[in-house]
């Protein structure tokens, strides 16, 4: 059972603004998804152009494996491989409902081939193969991955969308309208 903490509760009061009226927080302190899951975050998409800053700073190009951990729709993973040339897009969401919706996003965005969209949650998922790692998620959940993030291949660029890596300096942050993107490149391994 998750805590309902004080900085989770303001966040949330921030995204709750913006939520579609299907999400809703369950007794545990999680929200619930369309499909009636218990989510750690619940989902909002990034707007397009929030997408195309975050793939931009990043430098996604033909050589690039892009990961999104809690995928949404599929659009980073999508828009990576469709718009930046990337090789390959790998999302994952454990809402059966957001994966639904990504393979048939991908389907129509003709880039099927070259994404995968695993339904699972991402604290038990490998993206250690990843040469850019994408994320929209809740502060404690960036905290609970700071640890596999930190640990990445040298020279994997992490790019995240309004919520940082606590205790590590962003390369660059941008902000986009109301957004901040904060860009990491992981250092050399001492
Ligand atoms: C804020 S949305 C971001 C969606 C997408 N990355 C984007 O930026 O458009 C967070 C997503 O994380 C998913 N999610 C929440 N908890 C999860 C978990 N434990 N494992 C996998 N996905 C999760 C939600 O279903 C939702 O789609």
């Amino acid at each position: 059972m998750k805590r309902f903490s004080a900085a989770r509760a303001a966040f949330c009061a921030g995204l709750l603004a913006v939520l579609p009226l299907t999400s809703s927080l369950a007794a545990t302190g999680k929200f619930v998804g369309d499909s009636g899951i218990e989510l750690d975050a619940p989902y909002v998409p990034t707007p397009q152009p929030i997408v195309d800053t975050m793939l931009t700073i990043a430098s996604v190009g033909k050589d690039d494996i892009v990961y999104d951990l809690g995928s949404g729709d599929g659009r980073l993973v999508i828009s990576a491989v469709r718009d930046f040339g990337a090789k390959k897009g790998v999302g994952v969401d454990i809402d059966p409902v957001r994966i639904k919706e990504a393979n048939a996003n991908a389907k129509g965005a003709g880039v099927a081939d070259r994404v995968t969209f695993f339904e699972k949650d991402l604290f038990r998922f490998d993206f250690t193969e990843a040469t850019v790692l994408t994320m929209y998620l809740l502060p404690d959940m960036i905290a609970k991955l700071r640890p596999q993030l930190i640990a990445m291949k040298p020279g994997t660029r992490i790019v995240a969308h309004d919520f940082s890596i606590p205790d590590w300096e962003p390369v660059k942050t941008e902000t986009v309208d109301t957004a901040t993107i904060y860009f990491y490149t992981v250092p050399a391994k001492k």
